[in-house]
């Protein structure tokens, strides 16, 4: 069976469980004897998402949201709208936005505006991967386990349209491969 198209390895599953183990131990700290909630943007943050829950120790409740990304009338990127909302209600919680990468900023800070107008208690946003290159938008990123370089990357639910968010590691894909499908 062919292998995916990747052009190197950056990060290994040992080193991702690592330091999701100790962004997680640093959660666990900062809200001691509180409970948090975690809100996964779907889909790609949903591997990290689950890892991160397992390894806080602290009462953890979860909820996803989705959305839909569009670009403006010139073409620049920007516009951002809820395609599927939370379930529950935010009001007076403890709110962790988790990402699996945060890259122009347009998300984060789109969603940071939408959830704080619900009133937590507290709102910040952790990522797994933070592509600071790439940033437009300001995001007030509190947590995050890796910074990436300008290059495209799948694996740990990040996606090359829709496939391989299941690798179990993040990669450069090789985007000049005749055949980046399979
Ligand atoms: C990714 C990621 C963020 C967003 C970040 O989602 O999960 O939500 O892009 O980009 P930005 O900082 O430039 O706004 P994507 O649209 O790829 O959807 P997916 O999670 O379903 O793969």
């Amino acid at each position: 069976m062919n292998g995916p198209p990747i052009e190197r390895v950056l990060f290994t599953e040992e080193q991702i469980r690592e330091r999701v183990r100790a962004v997680a131990e640093e959660i666990s700290r900062d809200y001691a004897g509180r409970e948090i909630k975690l809100i996964g943007v779907l889909k790609g943050s949903v591997f990290f998402l689950t890892d991160l829950a397992r390894q806080l120790d602290l009462p953890v409740k979860i909820d996803f949201l989705a959305v839909s990304s569009f670009g403006n009338q010139t073409g620049a990127p920007g516009l951002v709208r809820i395609a599927k909302d939370l379930d529950d209600s935010i009001e007076e919680e403890d709110i962790l936005l988790v990402e699996d990468i945060v890259d122009t900023g347009f998300t984060s800070r789109y969603l940071m505006q939408h959830l704080a107008a619900r009133r937590p208690n507290s709102l910040r946003i952790c990522t797994l991967l933070d592509r600071t290159s790439r940033r437009i938008a300001q995001a007030p990123i509190h947590y995050r386990c890796f910074e990436i370089p300008d290059r495209f990357v799948v694996g740990w639910g990040l996606d090359y349209r829709q496939l391989y968010r299941n690798l179990n590691y993040i990669a450069v894909l090789r985007l000049d491969s005749p055949n980046p499908l399979p």
